[in-house]
């Protein structure tokens, strides 16, 4: 068999400060929060997600994303994009010195009515203003993409769902399109047909995979993508994560999993795993728990 071809060097967008501590019920403070980004940045990790501009009654534990965006000693270099699903997102992101910002639509009708209230179509009318806006600023927009192989509420998605939310928002100027396998579901050959779907309407360089770890397929996904010319994963320090909208749907895949994974078979990160494992054990330790990382349980337990 021929060796598997794909980028030699691969960019992580580090989401457990957002996707990760989103969905904590312990409550985590703001210089915890604040400390962790600034270890992932000092990790290597050129882009840390810091917050999310949502409402507080739907996700509270966002709701101080703009005194953590405040205080960050931001790293020249390194990007710290928040969530903003609307124009109020956008403009109070923007008070607080986002410099990047996330829309963030879903391929699936009824997950995107329990994740932001509205459908699709509508998705996309709130996320226009806010891409234009965010364009007239020079401030980068990112795209996301939920249930791209799955959903909690209707099951299995066609890839072409994907592709026509995809082609609308890189259509709208996102400079990158994030594939969000929301619930965990995706196993490798279903990836790589999707990426060939996604491939017919924004190319490979554009896109993102964000793999969430439900059924252990998280790590295997992200190889099948980057067989397929995807360079650039979301990952979450000590696996933390889920989505409050999104029952079952567990961490995202661990960074330090990602990080050791690629380094040993020669593509680069860019990430330091030692400082990353330090950034790992200070949440965890946070958190009261262990890393849900197979790396770092295991470097951990070798330590011993
Ligand atoms: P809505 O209720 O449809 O909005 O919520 P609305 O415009 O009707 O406003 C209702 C209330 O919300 C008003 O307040 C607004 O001011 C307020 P009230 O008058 O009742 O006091 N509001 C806001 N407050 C703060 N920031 C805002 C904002 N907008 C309105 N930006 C909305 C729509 C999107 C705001 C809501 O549904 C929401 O916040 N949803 C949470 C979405 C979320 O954060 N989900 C988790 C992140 S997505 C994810 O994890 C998936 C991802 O990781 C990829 C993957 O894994 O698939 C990205
Ligand atoms: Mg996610």
């Amino acid at each position: 068999m021929p060796e598997p071809t794909g980028p030699g060097r691969i960019r992580l967008v580090e989401v457990g400060p957002r996707d990760g501590l989103q969905n904590e019920a312990a409550e985590v403070s703001t210089d915890t929060k604040v400390a962790l980004i600034e270890k992932l940045a000092e990790a290597g990790c050129s882009a840390v997600e810091a917050g999310a501009f949502v409402s507080p009654k739907w996700v509270p534990q966002m709701a101080d994303s703009a005194a953590v965006l405040a205080r960050i000693v931001k790293r020249p270099g390194v990007a710290y994009p928040v969530l903003t699903p609307n124009m109020k997102g956008f403009d109070a992101a923007l008070a607080a010195g986002a410099e990047e910002v996330a829309i963030f639509g879903a391929a699936s009708e009824s997950f995107s009515q329990r994740n932001i209230n509205c459908s699709i179509a509508e998705s996309l009318n709130r996320f226009r203003p806010v891409a234009e806006a965010a364009a007239a600023r020079g401030v980068r927009v990112r795209g996301y993409i939920s249930c791209v192989l799955g959903c909690p509420y209707e099951g299995a998605i066609a890839p072409e769902a994907v592709r026509e939310v995809a082609a609308a928002l890189l259509e709208m100027g996102c400079y990158e399109i994030s594939l969000g396998d929301t619930i965990g579901v995706g196993a490798p050959r279903e990836t790589a047909r999707l990426i060939d779907a996604v491939a017919g309407a924004v190319p490979t360089d554009r896109l993102a995979g964000h793999f969430h770890d439900t059924y252990g397929q998280a790590l295997a996904n992200i190889w099948a993508a980057w067989g397929k010319g995807v360079a650039v994963f979301d990952a979450s320090v000590a696996g933390l994560g889920g989505c409050p909208y999104a029952k079952g749907a567990s961490g995202n895949v661990a960074s330090e999993d990602v990080v050791y994974s690629f380094a040993r078979s020669g593509v680069e990160t860019g990430v330091d795993l030692d400082l990353l494992l330090a950034a790992s054990r200070f949440i965890s330790e946070a958190l009261g728990r262990k890393p849900v990382s197979r790396v770092a349980n295991a470097l951990a337990a070798a330590d011993v």
